[in-house]
């Protein structure tokens, strides 16, 4: 068997680990745990995508290093993938020197063959934020539909596409302030004349899945040259040859497949090329979105293909994750961190229930998949819980109670043996080619043989018998059947199928599936799962709300005898109560030093009178009187407010007396 190098989608740095992330590594990680039990050798293989404006842009804006930042992200990132048994033999970065090398050589080999070009285009630059915009960074409304609010690229209103100069008044979506066009030369990646290549390899084989083939093959007749640089600030890998310009972070993300090998090679004595090499006894499967599929199927083959490298053998495409019915979102609290997710179920096998459930979804296609939790419970109790749980745990204490867990040595019933082969191989195809959702009802129809199996020859009253022989095969019938659902559980939820494995004191590989055992003492059994219940999910679409992010203002400068203008004092709250007529305004008394005056000020639905009595504040101590609401105010309460709309009284640092003056 060929060795087998397996691949997800490498996360981007910029952010957190979503359950939409998760549907991808469980996808991968079943097919690389189902492809090892093989025995096999399979390499899986993943780093954080670490390149871009993004993570510049954020970490300038957190005031770390765009290097702090990603070691950050790694950190979170490979915790995450831990909680939910994600078995990588490396995640690595792509930014390391291994990456940078092959990125290099890749570009260099690709103009070797003439598929680099130069050209001088025009851009958004915005003058304030001394930068090239890319798509994203650049908001204003659509050309095509006029709504309001849309990026640079496409209109999420009218899924129109357009290029950012289109859009009408088009704004930094940093600053707020309107961009111009200036000149820049780019790098262009030009596939015209990979096109025949493009197509016999994209038809060879089993790359493509079917419901991706014709959408693929028709890029292939279109193919513009795509721009893979960028100019300063980028946080990246500078283009040789050039003083400021950097590879666009697509060009060098899918090289960190290739790198990371390498890293992992190095550090195990192997050799890259065992993997990469064209010629080398090998396999190359990626497993990745819907959404990154041109880069994928169009881009990378041609940029492997200049250096004579293994082109991929099969894509596996999968669709997006929906929550509820609907895309995630941060307001409705279902945009799930994978970290929350494993902290807020409240059950101790979250994680693995999560794959399994993912598992019942995943049909090899690129549909959609939802996430619904009374589905989800639903799902988990009548498979592993009610059904094989079950079995296992009537089967397994019965042989505790009644045979001192030792499976008789007696011929197992044969048709149910069959039926155990027949479904593993099922499950094990399927698993390996991509239909998960077969090998999952495969598995439950076999879980529910066993259970019909065992009230059928009702083994209670067999054992009553002098003569044990039919009890004997009951149990070595049934002893086996738990050991082939644990195996057939085993690539999805491996946790889950080691208290089986810690049963029968084995490690179970494909081969386990069939039955094997008799006259063996075991060990005793552990429950498989407890069920789960609506109120473990009490917390999970737990809103965080989100602070908006205001654009920086500009202000109108002013001279200091302007400010100088204005008096700040201390001052202390001796009274307050809310007024009838007004939600917003309460009726403050304050003592500011020399006497008591009133003050309106409106802060009622941010604060209860009861909670400033007492408070020292500052305010404005020269404002000349007022009539509010019917009532006199001699001043005004200074409040910071934030951009989600709160307020906060101001105070000094340390507590002084009223009429301390403010300068
Ligand atoms: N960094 C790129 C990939 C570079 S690969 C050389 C990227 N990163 S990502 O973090 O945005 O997405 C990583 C993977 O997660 C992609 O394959 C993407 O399709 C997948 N998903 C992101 N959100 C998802 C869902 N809501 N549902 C399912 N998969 C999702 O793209
Ligand atoms: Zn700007």
């Amino acid at each position: 068997m060929k060795k087998l190098l397996v691949t997800m989608a490498l996360p981007y740095a910029n952010g957190d680990i979503h359950i939409g992330h998760m549907v991808e590594a469980v996808q991968t990680d079943i097919f690389v745990r189902a492809q090892k039990m093989t025995g096999r050798e399979v390499r899986f293989i993943c780093a954080d995508d670490t390149h871009g404006t993004p993570i510049q842009v954020n970490a300038m804006k957190q005031g770390i290093t765009p290097e702090e930042l990603i070691a950050r992200a790694w950190d979170n990132h490979t915790r995450d993938y831990a909680l939910f048994g994600i078995d990588f033999d490396i995640f690595s970065s792509t930014n390391s020197d291994e990456n940078r090398q092959w990125a290099e050589k890749i570009y260099l080999a690709m103009k070797a063959d003439g598929l680099i070009k130069e050209k001088t285009i025009e851009q958004y630059f915005c003058e304030h934020d001394k930068m090239f915009l890319p798509d994203r960074f650049i908001k204003g409304t659509c050309p095509k539909c006029g709504a309001t609010d849309q990026y640079g690229d496409n209109c999420e209103k009218c899924g129109a596409t357009y290029n950012a100069e289109e859009l009408t008044s088009p704004a930094c979506a940093l600053c707020g302030n309107t961009p111009i066009l200036r000149e820049t030369s780019h790098f262009f990646m030009d596939m015209e004349p990979k096109r025949e290549f493009l197509k016999s390899y994209l038809t060879s084989g089993e790359v493509l899945q079917a419901d991706m083939k014709a959408f693929i093959m028709n890029w292939t007749e279109d193919l513009q040259p795509r721009c893979i640089s960028r100019d300063e600030p980028y946080f990246g890998f500078k283009i040789p040859g050039t003083e400021d310009k950097y590879f666009y972070v697509w060009l060098d993300a899918p090289v960190g497949y290739v790198s990371s090998t390498q890293k992992w090679c190095d550090a195990n004595g192997r050799d890259v090329s065992e993997f990469w090499g064209k010629d080398a006894d090998s396999e190359v499967v990626h497993c990745i979105g819907k959404d990154i599929v041109y880069f994928h199927s169009i881009m990378w083959p041609v940029m492997l293909d200049s250096v004579d490298c293994k082109l991929p053998s099969r894509i596996m495409i999968h669709g997006f994750l929906t929550v509820e019915g609907e895309k995630m979102s941060k307001s409705r609290g279902t945009f799930i961190q994978a970290k929350d997710y494993a902290d807020r179920v409240n059950h101790a096998d979250a994680t693995q229930f999560l794959r399994l459930y993912y598992a019942s979804k995943l049909t090899g296609g690129n549909n959609d998949l939802d996430f619904n939790i009374d589905e989800f419970i639903n799902r988990i109790n009548s498979t592993l819980v009610n059904n094989i749980g079950n079995f296992q745990n009537r089967a397994s204490t019965f042989l505790d109670r009644f045979f001192d867990s030792t499976v008789p040595d007696a011929d197992w019933d044969e048709t149910i043996a069959a039926e155990a082969v027949a479904a593993a191989n099922t499950v094990r195809e399927n698993l390996i080619g991509g239909n998960y959702r077969v090998a999952f009802d495969a598995i439950h129809a076999l879980g529910s043989v066993a259970n019909k199996y065992f009230q059928d020859t009702k083994p209670w009253e067999l054992v009553k018998l002098d003569d044990k022989s039919t009890v004997n095969v009951a149990l070595v019938t049934c002893l086996n059947l738990v050991r082939t659902l644990g195996t057939l559980l085993k690539p999805i939820v491996p946790e889950i199928a080691a208290r089986i494995e810690k049963q029968f004191g084995e490690t179970f590989d494909w081969s386990s599936a069939a039955f094997a055992i008799r006259g063996k003492k075991i060990g005793t059994a552990e429950k498989l799962a407890l069920p789960l219940e609506t109120e473990m999910f009490e917390t999970l679409y737990a809103t965080t709300p989100e602070k908006p992010v205001l654009p920086e203002p500009e202000e109108e400068l002013i001279e200091f005898p302007d400010f100088q203008k204005v008096k700040l004092r201390v001052g202390e709250v001796i009274s307050a109560e809310k007024m009838k007529k007004s939600k917003k305004m309460m009726k403050i008394q304050i003592n500011d030093g020399w006497k008591t005056r009133q003050i309106m000020s409106g802060i009622a639905e941010h604060y209860e009178p009861e909670q400033l009595i007492g408070k020292k504040v500052v305010f404005v101590s020269n404002l000349k009187p007022a009539k509010l609401m019917g009532e006199l105010s001699e001043g005004m309460i200074l409040a910071a407010e934030d951009a989600s709309g709160a307020l906060s009284m101001l105070s000094t640092e340390k507590e002084f007396d009223a009429g301390s003056l403010i300068s």
